[in-house]
């Protein structure tokens, strides 16, 4: 079992704001990520598949279908787009980091070929922070 990496980059705004809360409590919680204006960060995103190496190929994946995979389904989804409102996977969910790399996960993995799974997504919303996800 042989794992492969590809990381690609996305920009988009959103607001973390829980509409059965009062205004008072969403800055309590959320601070500066509650502004009703919205803000922005430059996401980085780790996607790891796993399976084994193709004797044929020696790949695991095709390293280019990967790619065209993931910024066909997601990154063409995300990019320059506001998570809130025009993201049709993140409709009526917290937009937080934790909750779109599960939406990550789900809208890439009923389109990786045979043989090969999804072990992780790894989402940076900043250099400091990131979440991972394996699927459960
Ligand atoms: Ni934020």
């Amino acid at each position: 079992m042989v794992f492969l990496t590809r990381i690609e980059h996305f920009n988009a705004a959103h607001k973390l704001y829980n509409a059965a809360w009062s205004k008072e409590k969403n800055e309590e919680v959320f601070g500066k990520c509650a502004n009703e204006n919205w803000h922005g960060h430059n996401y980085e995103l780790h996607v790891t598949v796993k399976g084994e190496v193709a004797a044929d190929t020696g790949f695991v994946i095709n390293a280019q279908i990967l790619s065209k995979l993931v910024k066909q389904f997601i990154i063409e989804e995300l990019d320059h787009k506001n998570l809130n409102l025009d993201v049709e996977f993140m409709k009526e969910k917290l937009c937080s980091a934790e909750n779109l790399a599960i939406a990550i996960w789900h809208q890439l993995t009923p389109h990786l070929p045979e043989g090969v799974n999804l072990h992780s997504v790894k989402l940076y919303e900043t250099p400091k922070i990131f979440v991972e996800y394996f699927g459960s």
